[in-house]
């Protein structure tokens, strides 16, 4: 058993303490917004924010998730306004088939909270998800709009 805190709410999940928190937060927690992609920490699809730092949730145990603050994509919006990287995917057009993409805005947020300018060095730096797609042009573009805004 385990207590998560996920997008302000508590969850009281039947899983046992090694276990990845992506499996807790999909299949306990029924929050599929967070993707699977590799499940060795490589890919970026998984990322949350866990007391506000991007973190691969597949390379993390649930005991190691216990008594932090855990945001995934479904908690960034605030009620009806939209988180500003996801206003800026939709103006920008950013998504292509949109399996990376929750991970990528996580990534990005937790990027623009650090550094709300980041140079293209810091960009290259922090956000190392994959996109089958190729959508690294369109993300820097919608990271310097939103960093000069
Ligand atoms: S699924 Fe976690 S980094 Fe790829
Ligand atoms: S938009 Fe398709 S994998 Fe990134």
């Amino acid at each position: 058993m385990a207590d998560l805190t996920i997008n302000g709410k508590t969850f009281k999940l039947d899983v046992e303490p090694d276990t990845p928190l992506l499996w807790a937060i999909r299949e306990n927690a029924g929050l599929t917004g967070t993707k699977y992609g590799c499940g060795i920490a490589q890919c970026g699809a998984c990322t949350i924010h866990m007391d506000g730092v991007a973190m691969r949730s597949c390379g993390v145990t649930v005991s190691e998730a216990e008594g932090k603050k855990i945001t995934t994509i479904e908690g960034l919006a605030s009620g009806d306004s939209l988180h500003k990287v996801q206003e800026a995917w939709i103006a920008q057009d950013v998504p292509q088939c949109g399996y990376c993409q929750s991970g990528m805005i996580m990534a990005v947020a937790a990027l623009l909270n650090e550094k709300p300018k980041p140079t293209d060095a810091d960009i290259d730096e922090a956000i190392t998800n994959i996109c089958r797609c190729g959508t690294f042009a369109q993300v820097r573009e919608a990271i310097h709009t939103i960093a000069s805004a």
